[in-house]
């Protein structure tokens, strides 16, 4: 399955502290833990199996010892360092375990606030962990939303997020009016990168902190990864306020995934649990309506179970939807 050779966000990182975690990425039980060293931290993730006799790692402790940090199963104790391989069987101390004695180890990274796992290589050109660039970039105040579970697929997500057109009416005297309901779709470019949007536009009555009145405001998309997309709003004359958000989804299933928009601002005065508020209402807007779609996958190829028909404003979800079709993404699809 394609989606298992992508990169997908599995828990906010703040929740990894010094103890195992568990959790599940498309089915597969897996152990989260954190080696910390010398001031830096590396995360792990691991199958949640110990290779002995199957117990949870997760149940089991991180060691710190002067050969580093390991993980201590909790069953008989066996040590697994860092790269998976057991070092300690306490039973036989004597015994130096073979290279078979290793625990499956996939691929982790920590970024933009989240954990990130890939469960396997690429065995075709794919997209790699999404680049959102504010979301590195100090110089930008970070605030992590989410996160938010919810019972629709991931790809049904991701196409409100990138749809301005519900703004009037899903988030009437938020983010839009429904008796300026037009928007600007802007250029929509398609490549192997995903999809880019430049000059998307739409009314907003009330753009910006301070702001007397509505305005349209110029948006920029991209959706670099089929599971996340990034909208961008920058500072124009008389607005201070520059906005990027991610969505990271997390697949769960046909019918099920979990979110979070990782924010990036510059100039907007107000406090990081306001913008989580702000976020979270938006949200509280978005997900009956979003829930409420049949069927729940979208329908991205000529074999779907139903069509839907398009409007002009409707460019940048269809070329999402080749996009998926393209890379051959088949969960939350139909
Ligand atoms: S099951 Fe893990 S040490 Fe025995
Ligand atoms: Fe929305």
């Amino acid at each position: 399955m394609i989606e298992q050779q992508l990169w997908h966000p599995v828990i906010a990182a703040h929740e990894l502290r010094d103890e195992p975690l568990g959790c599940t990425l498309l089915g597969q039980r897996l152990v989260l833990w954190r080696e910390h060293t010398h001031g830096t931290s590396q995360v792990h993730a691991w199958a949640d199996r110990c290779p002995h006799r199957g117990a949870s790692l997760s149940l089991g402790r991180v060691l710190i010892g002067l050969h580093g940090a390991r993980l201590e199963c909790p069953y008989h104790g066996w040590q697994f360092e860092a790269g998976g391989r057991c070092k300690h069987v306490p039973a036989a101390p004597e015994f130096d375990p073979p290279a078979s004695h290793v625990a499956t180890v996939h691929e982790a990274r920590e970024r933009y606030g989240l954990v990130w796992v890939r469960l396997g290589q690429p065995t075709q050109a794919l997209p790699d962990l999404p680049m959102f660039e504010p979301g590195d970039n100090p110089a930008w105040r970070q605030v992590l939303c989410g996160p938010y579970e919810l019972n629709t697929s991931a790809p049904r997500l991701v196409e409100n997020f990138l749809d301005l057109s519900h703004f009037g009416f899903v988030h009437e005297g938020w983010l839009g009016e429904r008796s300026h309901a037009q928007v600007g779709i802007g250029q929509v470019e398609e490549g192997v990168d995903g999809v880019q949007v430049n000059g998307a536009r739409a009314w907003q009555p009330r753009a910006y902190a301070g702001a007397e009145g509505g305005a349209w405001i110029a948006y920029r998309y991209t959706v670099p990864h089929p599971f996340a997309a990034i909208l961008r709003k920058d500072a124009a004359e008389g607005d201070p306020v520059s906005n990027a958000i991610a969505l990271f989804v997390r697949p769960d299933g046909h019918e099920s995934c979990t979110a979070w928009f990782a924010m990036a601002t510059q100039g907007d005065g107000s406090s990081d649990e306001a913008l989580r508020e702000f976020q979270d209402a938006v949200f509280s807007q978005d997900r009956p309506v979003v829930e409420s779609q049949t069927p729940r996958a979208l329908p991205v190829g000529r074999l779907a179970p139903v069509t839907e028909v398009h409007g002009p404003a409707d460019r940048v979800s269809s070329a999402y939807r080749r996009y998926l079709k393209r890379l051959g993404i088949s969960l939350g699809t139909c």
